[in-house]
């Protein structure tokens, strides 16, 4: 089947997806790329792929030449020791995913051959890793940042994609792209959700079955905010979401913000023509999830 035909998944006739774990072969094989002239999509992740991630593939490889992926579960983006062991991992059934798609290098390094030396850089994001996100997992985004820094030297992307689940992340990435003068232009993607509202990720998957079955009601909070924001005050219409987590069994919000889009200043009270997104993070057992919902 020719690689042309666009969107499209080759259930039958899977490509064999190209695995490199080492940093210094994936660089010449992107170099190769490059030095054709081709465009380089990247999709970096953390496993666990989910329909979440495999849109993002799609929309690279409908967008360039080539698409690479990786996986590599970042140890210096987690704050908790417990989180990071728990966190899943399963390639093998991440390479069949993506032997379905048009993707075509898989970047799986090691831990050592990530972080040869150890790791000390320190950005500055300002108040952009200082609330929400930033705030309850303190060194959060500068992990981040360092991985993807070092995951854009390697593959040189002319275009990167994220999802927008991880809003305050993507806005991070796009600072310390700024900041680092990668020229790859960095696209967020829409939220993928489950038929039942929930939005994807790879944690969903630790959620018991009981979880599972209230989880969704995190959504069904978000869209009555969405749906009543103009007959509420900014605390009023957090408090409001905030009980309506609290009553779902077994959750436990941590944080509900409204916040401006571009900015992520949280807002005090609705300014007309100030994009206004909500951002939640709630705990189901010890399961964290987060989810956003632009207001208007
Ligand atoms: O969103 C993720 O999966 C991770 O934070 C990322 C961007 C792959 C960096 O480790």
């Amino acid at each position: 089947m020719p690689r042309s035909v666009v969107g499209k998944r080759y259930k039958h006739k899977p490509f064999n997806v190209i695995t490199i774990d080492n940093v210094e072969e994936a660089r010449h094989w992107v170099a190769r790329q490059r030095a054709a002239g081709r465009s380089v999509g990247f999709v970096p992740t953390m496993g666990a792929l989910h329909e979440g991630h495999l849109s993002l593939v799609e929309r690279s490889c409908r967008e360039n030449e080539v698409t690479v992926c990786s996986i590599f579960v970042n140890p210096i983006q987690f704050n908790k020791s417990e989180d990071l062991e728990k966190y899943p991992r399963m390639p093998e059934t991440d390479i069949g995913l993506l032997e379905e798609t048009r993707c075509d290098m898989l970047f799986m390094p090691s831990e050592q051959n990530m972080y040869p030396e150890p790791v000390t850089k320190q950005y500055s994001f300002g108040h952009l890793d200082e609330v929400m996100e930033g705030a309850f997992r303190p060194g959060h985004f500068n992990g981040v940042a360092i991985v993807v820094d070092r995951l854009f030297r390697i593959v040189q992307p002319t275009r990167a994609y994220f999802g927008t689940k991880d809003y305050q992340q993507l806005l991070v990435i796009r600072e310390m792209t700024r900041q680092e003068e990668h020229p790859t232009e960095i696209i967020g993607c829409p939220i993928i959700r489950e038929p039942d509202g929930l939005a994807m990720s790879s944690r969903n998957i630790r959620l018991t079955q009981e979880q599972r079955k209230h989880a969704p009601a995190i959504y069904e909070a978000l869209r009555y905010a969405k749906e009543n924001f103009r007959n509420y005050t900014v605390p009023d219409l957090e408090n409001e979401v905030r009980k309506r987590f609290n009553i779902i069994p077994g959750a436990k919000p941590e944080y509900v913000t409204v916040a401006d889009t571009n900015t992520l200043v949280p807002l005090k009270k609705w300014i007309p023509n100030q994009p206004a997104v909500m951002y939640v993070a709630v705990y189901m057992g010890d399961i964290r999830l987060i989810d956003n919902m632009i207001l208007e």
